[in-house]
């Protein structure tokens, strides 16, 4: 296999990365290092030999000429495109940031693997699409889905051009709808975020929203085995699964409550107001697992344990930095 990997200096696509260098894939991905960074990328190549280039994809002829160059390399035989905004925040701000970031390098990836005829997608995709839908547990089948954020729609909208694709040129596509996930090189999330607040003012910690938010949570670990175990059982043409812990999540005043422990013990947490932490969060949501656990994977950390996990990997990362 020879994969090619957009977004590949990111949180998870380090760690993708490294796992497919490490079971013997031929691995070459861009990133524009906007949100990933050079270090992620150094930390892959100890895996193996991995062909990294700066590329933004959101500029389709920059694209195009470093696409068409590394194919001719060495052809590409799927993509994995994991390159968005997962800065949810600068996506409230501008609107453009998600068109640009989380669309147009998924619209872009498609035309350029139309050009070169490369028939095989695996799509990041996320919870967010299935908006704000209350205590109901999200299968793959619930619906109708209105994202409640602009990162949300256009990950809708990159699945709709995905489908679309598979109609002409495209010859398979999985779709996965990570929950969030967690664990390290950190580049973003709720726990990296408590974490930074706490060294700079050890004595308190501000939330954003009351805390009663309840979100399912993997590891990133688990995460990537997940994928490929999906990417090698599934036989359908069009795969789309819920990646996640079958369980009802935790809240952010867990989360808070675990950082404290580790990072500032003593620290007082105050809360602040409503059930949303920022315009757009979706204050809870849980997975139905079933499609998933009848292909036969199930992660073996609940949310909470995959939190704990996670909050000692990035609190030593902050320690190192
Ligand atoms: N981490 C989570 O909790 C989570 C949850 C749901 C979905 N996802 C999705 O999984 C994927 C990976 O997320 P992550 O957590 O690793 O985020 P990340 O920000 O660490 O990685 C995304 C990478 O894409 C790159 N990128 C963004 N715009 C780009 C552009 N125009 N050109 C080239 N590169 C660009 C960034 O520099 C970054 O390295 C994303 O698509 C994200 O939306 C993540």
């Amino acid at each position: 296999m020879s994969i090619f990997i957009t977004g590949v200096a990111g949180f998870v696509g380090t760690n993708l990365a490294a796992a497919m260098l490490k079971r013997g894939d031929k691995v070459s991905g861009f990133d524009n290092l906007s949100l990933g960074s050079a270090r992620n990328v150094e930390a892959i190549r100890r895996h193996g030999a991995f062909d990294f280039e700066v590329v933004d994809l959101a500029d389709v002829d920059a694209y195009r000429r470093a696409l068409r160059a590394l194919h001719a390399r060495s052809p590409v035989t799927e993509v994995w495109h994991l390159a968005a905004s997962s800065d949810i925040a600068a996506g409230v701000a501008d609107a453009g940031v998600d068109l640009r970031d989380t669309f147009m390098t998924t619209y872009n990836t498609l035309l350029l693997m139309k050009e070169l005829g490369i028939g095989t997608i695996v799509f990041a995709s996320s919870s967010a699409v299935y908006g704000d839908l209350g205590e109901r547990k999200l299968s793959e089948d619930t619906g109708p889905l209105f994202p409640i954020s602009n990162y949300g729609a256009m990950k809708l909208a990159s699945e709709g051009v995905i489908s679309a694709a598979l109609e002409s040129h495209l010859q398979r596509a999985f779709v996965f709808r990570f929950p969030n996930v967690a664990g390290v090189p950190a580049t973003h999330g709720v726990i990296l975020d408590f974490v930074r607040k706490l060294r700079a003012s050890p004595g308190n910690l501000d939330v954003l929203g009351d805390g009663s938010q309840r979100k399912s949570y993997l590891h990133v670990d688990e995460l990537v085995d997940a994928m490929l175990f999906v990417r090698s059982r599934a036989r359908e043409r069009l795969g789309y699964y819920n990646i996640g812990a079958d369980d009802e999540g935790v809240t952010v005043h867990f989360i808070a409550q675990q950082v404290v422990q580790l990072v500032a013990p003593g620290a007082r947490i105050t809360f602040g107001q409503g059930s949303k932490g920022w315009v757009g969060d979706v204050p809870k949501f849980a997975y139905a697992t079933d499609k998933l656990s009848k292909l036969g994977w199930r992660p073996t950390l609940s949310s909470a344990e995959a939190i704990r996990k996670a909050i000692g990997q990035i609190a030593e990362q902050e320690r190192a930095r």
